[in-house]
Order: C-alpha cells, then sequence, then structure tokens
C-alpha cells in the first residue's frame, strides 16, 4: 500500500489537488471535512454534534473523527493506498492512525504540505463563501478561527511526521495544474525508491 497524507492550512487546495492525485494513483481518498458534511447532510447524531464545532470553526472533538477513520478503513480493505485530506489534524490523531495502519502492516509513506499565506487562503474561502453553501465560509470570523485552529493545534502534526523524515514542503500558490504536478514529482520520487527497496 501506499498511503499519503495532504497536509495544509483551510484553504490550501487539499480537496481541489486530491481529486486529481486519487484518479492518477487510483488512492482512496479520505476527506473527514467530506466525512462529516455527509453525516451532518444525513441529520445523524454525529453530524448534529460536529456541525456545532465546524460552525464555529472549531475541529470535532478526536474521538469522533478517529472513529469514522477507523470505519472507513475496516470497509476497504481492497485499495491501493489512502489519501488523506484533513486528517490527522491533532497529534492524538497521528497517534490513532499510525496505530490503524500498523494493523494492516503498513504505514505513512509522505506527507506532503501546501504552503500559501494567510491572505491569499481567506481570499480564496471568502471567494468560494459566495456559492458553496458551506456555513463556514461565509464569514471571515469563522475562517480566521478555523486558520487558528490550524496554527495551535494542526500544524505541529508536521512536527511530528518530520521526526521520520517524512514532511515535503510544498508551494501552494500558483495555477492548479503546477502545484498537481510538483506533488506528483513528489510522489513519483517516493513510489520509486519504495519499488527498489
Ligand atoms: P475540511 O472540510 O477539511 O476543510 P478545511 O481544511 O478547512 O479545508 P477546505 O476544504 O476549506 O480547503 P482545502 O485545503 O481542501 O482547499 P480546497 O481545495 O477546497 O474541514 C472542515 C471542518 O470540519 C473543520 O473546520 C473542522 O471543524 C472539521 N474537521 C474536518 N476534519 C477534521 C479533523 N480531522 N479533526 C477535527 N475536525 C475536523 O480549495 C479552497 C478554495 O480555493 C476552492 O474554492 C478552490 O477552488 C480554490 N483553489 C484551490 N487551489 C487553488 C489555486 N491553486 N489557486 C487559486 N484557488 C485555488
Amino acid at each position: 500500500m501506499f498511503n499519503i497524507i495532504l497536509f495544509g492550512p483551510p484553504g490550501s487546495g487539499k480537496g481541489t489537488q486530491s481529486e486529481n492525485l486519487i484518479r492518477k494513483y487510483e488512492l482512496k481518498h479520505l476527506s473527514t471535512g467530506d466525512l462529516l458534511r455527509s453525516e451532518i447532510a444525513n441529520q445523524t447524531p454525529l453530524g448534529i454534534e460536529a456541525k456545532n464545532f465546524m460552525d464555529k470553526g472549531q475541529l470535532v472533538p478526536d474521538e469522533v473523527v478517529i472513529g469514522m477513520i477507523s470505519t472507513a478503513l475496516e470497509t476497504n480493505p481492497q485499495v491501493q493506498g489512502f489519501l488523506f485530506d484533513g486528517f490527522p489534524r491533532t497529534d492524538a490523531q497521528a497517534e490513532a492512525l499510525d496505530k490503524l495502519l500498523q494493523l494492516k502492516k503498513t504505514s505513512i509513506a509522505v506527507m506532503l504540505a501546501l504552503d500559501v499565506s494567510e491572505d491569499e487562503l481567506i481570499k480564496r474561502l471568502l471567494n468560494r463563501g459566495l456559492s458553496s453553501g458551506r456555513s463556514d465560509d461565509i464569514n471571515e470570523t469563522v475562517i480566521r478561527s478555523r486558520i487558528h485552529e490550524y496554527e495551535n493545534k494542526t500544524k505541529p502534526v508536521a512536527d511530528y511526521y518530520a521526526k521520520f523524515g517524512k514532511v515535503v514542503h510544498i508551494n501552494g500558490e500558483g495555477s492548479v495544474d503546477e502545484i498537481f504536478n510538483a506533488l506528483c514529482g513528489e510522489i513519483d520520487r517516493r513510489k520509486y525508491i519504495d519499488i527498489v527497496s
């Protein structure tokens, strides 16, 4: 299996790039944001609980998202690899993910971190909020709260993977194609090492 974490702040392009990467590398896309929005749309108890946090731009409790990922890993036994988008977002989530992958005798190959300036993030998210219908995109206060949560709780997760030499930073500003090519370059290099070692 070849497993990737696509990492970066809200609006850095994780969802956009994931769509193209899963097609090219035939990976299973696991986005905790998408899974949570689906729970909200279906008005499940989990979705109702999560919405309170998401509407304020706060992270949903670890046990909720770890449970969702655990189920998703169990229900996809035959895939070539996973692309994690928006997960893990805390050290506790990273440690839980490592344990879950160990049970499947696999691990994270690389964390690809998209670097984008705060001004550009806010511009992108406000712009998307004009049409997306996402309640966490419509005002700048909530967007800033999401970025604040990222800086305080999520950014340190990169240090966790850096200890194992697994983090690669990619410039997340530029055209979608340019960024996609940079991501593919890093994946191809790692996949090649995986094959020959
Ligand atoms: P989630 O759904 O994960 O959202 P996010 O991380 O805030 O990220 P976005 O989806 O807003 O941005 P993105 O990086 O995917 O960028 P995108 O490609 O969409 O999480 C939402 C909430 O759920 C969280 O706040 C939290 O409450 C909860 N949650 C989720 N996971 C959790 C977890 N693990 N633990 C706890 N809570 C969790 O692009 C954004 C915009 O920019 C788009 O309009 C796009 O078209 C545009 N764009 C993309 N690339 C470019 C480019 N190169 N140039 C110009 N524009 C671009």
